[in-house]
């Protein structure tokens, strides 16, 4: 069996890293389609090199733009690929323009579908998001759910439950694979000049959030508030998206919010541990927090991540007032939820199911 990993952004680096790791381990056939989404050293190779990933074998190098233009350069040049070098599964994880042109590329060749991530809803359609995991869900052969909650919104919008496979999150995997190896590397907490559990790790991206003067200043606002309230640092390792809409709305950071460059995974790792509490509109983030003990606060009004609230790990706050309170509720957390999104070895249960047709999901695996 030959299978094409499609990626192009950082999280899909990151969740994608386990899974690629798994093929080199079992002896699978695969190579790695990069569209060239995420580019900037930060956002890419980093990971890349960090990860101790092989090179991808086809990068199309489509780079940033409107969502039309930049999904059509995928689609076409992810089309001449498949078509040139076919293999007999493609992989796309989780819901960027990536996995939208990924899997309408694979789709219209017959060539079998893994969603990895399958099933995350925020039913809210004013997220590009949202319609790109919808069409990959209902385009895919294989959908690795990462928990029960995916698996009832896919069954209630038709999808067969023979195609359905909960794994858990690969994200699991890239915790706990990267962890470890995070604390003999650089030790950024002392590179920062940070003490543990006295700051707050806080990201942003979101283009509902960031393209907003609003939102964006709201969230800027609640910062300033924590601040206040707390009197901790708030280190702000902030996307590129972002940096550049502070600069054009000329919004100016509050006091004790610390902004840097977006970090490496093992950095990012060591940050999210260390923090008395994370505040984010990341999807990916939200989750290593749960999985890593820390409570969060979502800057969102929805989340596609219900299970991490469910547990008592996570607020959804929004972009406004909430933010505070949330903050203030949250850093009382004893941090004794259970993590739902499994036990670390979603990849191999993604392969297994893909490889042999077994259906093994998480919960009859030991840990
Ligand atoms: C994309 C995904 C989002 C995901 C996020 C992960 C879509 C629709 N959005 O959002 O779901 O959560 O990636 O981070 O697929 N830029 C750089 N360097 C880079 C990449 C981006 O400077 O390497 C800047 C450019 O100004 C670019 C902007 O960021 O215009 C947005 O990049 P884009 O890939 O369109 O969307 P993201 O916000 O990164
Ligand atoms: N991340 C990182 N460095 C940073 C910020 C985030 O390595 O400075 C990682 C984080 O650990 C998580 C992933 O990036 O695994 C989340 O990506 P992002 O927030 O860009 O996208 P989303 O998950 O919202 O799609």
């Amino acid at each position: 069996m030959k299978i094409a990993i499609i990626l192009g952004t950082r999280p899909e680096i990151i969740k994608m890293s386990p899974i690629i790791r798994e093929c080199e381990k079992q002896g699978i056939e695969y190579y790695i389609l990069h569209t060239g989404q995420h580019y900037s050293y930060e956002m890419d190779k980093i990971f890349f090199e960090q990860l101790k990933l092989p090179q991808a074998k086809y990068n199309l190098d489509v780079g940033s733009g409107p969502h039309g233009k930049q999904t059509a350069k995928m689609l076409s040049g992810i089309e001449e690929i498949l078509m040139k070098d076919r293999p007999d599964v493609v992989f796309v994880q989780g819901d960027t323009n990536t996995v939208l042109a990924g899997t309408l590329a694979a789709s219209k060749l017959q060539i079998k579908i893994g969603h990895v991530e399958a099933g995350l809803r925020s039913f809210d359609r004013a997220m590009p998001e949202e319609t790109n995991r919808i069409i990959a869900d209902h385009t895919s052969d294989y959908l690795f759910a990462p928990t029960e909650t995916s698996r009832k919104y896919l069954l209630n919008e038709g999808i067969s439950h023979d195609k359905i496979f909960v794994t858990g999150n690969t994200i699991v995997d890239a915790a706990y694979q990267n962890l470890e190896i995070s604390k003999d590397g650089e030790d950024i907490l002392k590179e920062l000049g940070l003490t543990e559990k006295e700051y707050f790790a806080a990201t942003a991206h979101r283009a509902e959030n960031v393209d907003s003067r609003e939102r964006l200043g709201g969230i800027l606002n609640g910062f300033s508030q924590i601040y206040k309230e707390f009197g901790l640092p708030i280190i702000f390792p902030a996307h590129p998206r972002t940096v550049k809409m502070i600069g054009e709305f000329g919004l100016k950071l509050p006091e004790g919010t610390r902004l840097i460059e977006p970090l490496g995974y093992l950095e990012f790792l060591q940050l999210e541990s260390g923090a008395r509490l994370i505040l984010t509109d990341s999807g990916g983030v939200q989750e290593e927090a749960c999985i890593l003990r820390v409570p969060c606060v979502t800057l969102r009004d929805n989340t596609e991540r219900p299970e991490t609230v469910d547990v008592g790990a996570n607020l959804i706050a929004g972009c406004g007032e909430k933010i505070i309170d949330c903050a203030i509720k949250m850093i009382e957390s004893d941090c004794e939820w259970e993590n739902p999104y499994g036990n670390g070895n979603a990849a191999e249960l993604t392969l297994r199911n893909t490889v042999t047709g077994h259906s093994i999901e998480f919960s009859k695996m030991e840990s």
